[in-house]
């Protein structure tokens, strides 16, 4: 079974080192490998996006292949035939597939049975590329530290839990303020706390999270596939809303992320969103790059 990237933990604490040298590699220009020359991949979206197709369209044509985007009205994954058939289908015509969808199991299930390798862009449970760049940016802006404070306030959600994997491989000081009904996957919050050198404090008190942070953190309070709960979301999760006076309790040095889209003025105020500490264009940036990186070191 090749490699795939379903969730962080499929790569150990080496291979994230290894992936992050050759996105700063592929990112000054040093390296331009081209393991898609002659290869088509298909990109499977079942929900909407700009940053993750645009950059693995970008990503994929740099690396010297030719993306194919695909909807779910075409595929109907599990509809139309087994995600299994599907997966055998795909690996006879393409040398990667790269799938959006809501079911984690679905992409544990492709990659199970294609003969090439799979990549997660976001699932209800984990965005593994996203919390990878994120990372990566992090290590530009901050430099080398012994572990970096990293403060998520808001909904615990895909990109939290995507956090808490990577926990498990890299030692950070995580801390997550959300309201009680709003907590990250049980399941990964404790693999996090139990399997890994990093410390995990999951507060209701977002001052408690943010205090002396290197990283604040937010995503929107309501994900795609819940859009339907927004406003009872936002009534719960207003006391999170990233705004200076929270940002001021974090290390003066800080820097603000978002893993974009953002909704302005609900999860982050335009003040902080537009502060010289924002870097979430650079994080929407670095997508381009890991993703390279993740696509040629499955390939090597
Ligand atoms: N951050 C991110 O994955 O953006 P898109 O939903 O636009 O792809
Ligand atoms: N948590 C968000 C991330 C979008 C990139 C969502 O799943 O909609």
């Amino acid at each position: 079974m090749p490699r795939s990237l379903c969730q962080i933990t499929d790569f150990t604490s080496e291979e994230i080192k290894q992936v992050f040298d050759l996105c700063a590699g592929m990112k000054k220009g040093e390296i331009s490998p081209k393991p898609l020359q002659g290869k088509s991949v298909a990109c499977i979206f079942t929900k909407a996006s700009l940053r993750t197709r645009i950059s693995f369209e970008v990503g994929i044509s740099e690396l010297g292949g030719n993306a194919i985007y695909v909807t779910d009205n075409e595929i109907k994954l599990g509809q139309r035939e087994s995600v299994a058939d599907a997966a055998r289908v795909l690996s006879r015509y393409v040398g990667l597939i790269m799938i959006r969808t809501f079911k984690q199991s679905d992409v544990e299930e492709l990659a199970k049975y294609a003969s090439v390798p799979v990549v997660n862009g976001l699932t209800d449970l984990v965005h593994p590329c996203q919390i990878l760049g994120d990372y990566f940016t992090a290590m530009e802006h901050l430099g080398s530290k012994d572990r970096y404070k990293i403060a998520y306030v808001g909904d615990g959600n895909n990109i939290t839990n995507s956090w808490l994997n990577l926990a498990t491989r890299i030692p950070i000081d995580f801390r997550i303020g959300t309201a009680a009904n709003c907590t990250p996957d049980a399941d990964l919050l404790e693999k996090a706390r139990n399997n890994s050198d990093s410390s995990i404090l999951l507060t209701e008190d977002p001052k408690e999270a943010v205090a002396g942070a290197d990283v604040v953190y937010t995503d929107v309070w309501a994900s795609m596939g819940e859009k339907h709960l927004a406003e009872e979301k936002a009534s719960r999760l207003k006391k999170y809303q990233l705004n200076s006076s929270l940002l001021a309790l974090a290390d003066p040095n800080a820097i603000v992320m978002h893993c974009l889209p953002a909704e302005r003025g609900r999860e982050i105020t335009d003040e902080v969103m537009n502060s010289p500490q924002s870097v979430v264009f650079d994080e929407a940036e670095n997508r381009l790059h890991i993703q390279k990186a993740i696509m040629a070191f499955l390939l090597r």
